[in-house]
């Protein structure tokens, strides 16, 4: 038996979210510039090479594989990866793969996902007025995200929806946005805006909405019913009794969850970022390239994950954004 992955504050990571590109077809406004400029793709981890990291991490008790971008579905040949992983699924070892998209390329490749094993998926759908769609995601189209969420329901896939909140811009539509959830049946995350790219101060702070408003305001036309579960990831849910349906809340800014943190995220290059929150990294591909025995990438894997902070400072309390990462959200994949 391998141990398992334990950091200094003595969290399990089970967790492993993995940015297979850094592109993107959309460029929302919090996450992109719209001016990319994106990495070469001889810096990228082939195919192969994030078969082996995943599957190294698999080995010393990562259970859940969340695929993540820029749009992991832009990645070429993309499904081959999640062919791969199937058999660690089949093995038993790996009990959840997943991904976060934006949906635009579910319509394509939502039977495939379905054949390798994926069981749910996490869309990122803001609005669902078409013009605030195309105004949010400069690039986007909302009624291509639609036939993707068509597509993933017909094939079989659970949905959540994850919407990030935006003053003066989905505010408006937290009842449509929940009620339009309840008649699809997809579960949905509210997600507390983070000051990361590097957006002028000013914007982050205009655009912050915290959840314990949005929560109070939801409370006003539904009664809330807290929810013991989780789902591995930071979200906390409650149940609209009136719908039946699950809303989630992710809140770095109001409600630090990072006591319970089980995860590390992987790049498409090969760094290993500690937290979402932090500057701090590992780099895994020079060991995973330097020989073909598994050992050195395990001893880097370990010697990073006693390095994992105790979370992150992101902070807006004094009217001023405080714990800013300079990096875009689509370096790690959020
Ligand atoms: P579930 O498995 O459905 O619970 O998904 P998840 O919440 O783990 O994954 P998802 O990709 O849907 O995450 C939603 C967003 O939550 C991410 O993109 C981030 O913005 C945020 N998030 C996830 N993990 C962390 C974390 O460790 N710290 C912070 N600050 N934010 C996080
Ligand atoms: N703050 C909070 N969430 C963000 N996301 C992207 N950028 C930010 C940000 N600055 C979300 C996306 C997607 C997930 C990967 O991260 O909407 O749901
Ligand atoms: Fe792309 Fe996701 Fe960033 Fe939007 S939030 S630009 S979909 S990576």
């Amino acid at each position: 038996m391998t141990a398992p992955l334990i950091d200094p504050f003595h969290r399990a990571v089970n967790y492993l979210r993995v940015s297979v590109t850094d592109r993107c077809d959309f460029r929302c406004v919090y996450c992109m510039a719209e001016n990319m400029t994106f990495l070469p793709k001889k810096e990228l981890l082939t195919l192969e090479e994030l078969d082996r990291m995943c599957s190294t991490f698999i080995r010393l008790g990562v259970e859940k594989l969340r695929i993540t971008g820029g749009e992991p579905l832009v990645r070429r040949d993309i499904m081959t990866f999640f062919k791969g992983m199937k058999r660690h699924l089949d093995s038993g070892t790996l009990k959840e793969l997943t991904l976060t998209t934006n949906g635009s390329q579910l319509e394509r490749f939502a039977e495939e996902l379905y054949a390798c094993g994926v069981r749910r998926v996490n869309v990122s759908l803001d609005t669902i007025d078409e013009d605030k769609f195309a105004d949010i995601t400069r690039w986007g189209r909302l009624q291509q995200v639609l036939r993707g969420l068509d597509a993933a329901q017909d094939a079989g896939l659970r949905i959540k929806i994850n919407a990030v909140a935006l003053k003066g811009f989905n505010e408006d539509e937290l009842f449509t946005l929940a009620e339009w959830c309840a008649s699809r049946d997809m579960d949905m995350t509210w997600i507390e805006v983070m000051p990361m790219g590097d957006l002028g101060n000013e914007d982050r702070l205009d655009q912050y909405w915290s959840l314990k408003d949005l929560r109070a305001r939801l409370a006003e036309r539904y009664t809330l019913t807290d929810l013991p579960e989780r789902t591995g990831g930071p979200a906390r849910y409650v149940r609209l009794e009136e719908t039946g349906q699950k809303i989630g809340f992710i809140t770095p800014m109001t409600h630090n969850f990072c006591e319970s943190c089980n995860r590390v995220r992987l790049t498409c290059t090969g760094q290993l970022f500690m937290c979402l929150g932090q500057e701090d990294m590992a780099d895994l591909r020079a060991p995973l390239r330097g020989s073909e025995s598994d050992a050195a990438l395990e001893d880097a894997i370990r010697a990073a994950i006693a390095l994992k902070p105790k979370g992150h400072d992101f902070d807006y309390s004094r009217q001023q954004v405080d714990g800013q990462m300079s990096r875009h959200m689509s370096h790690t994949g959020g």
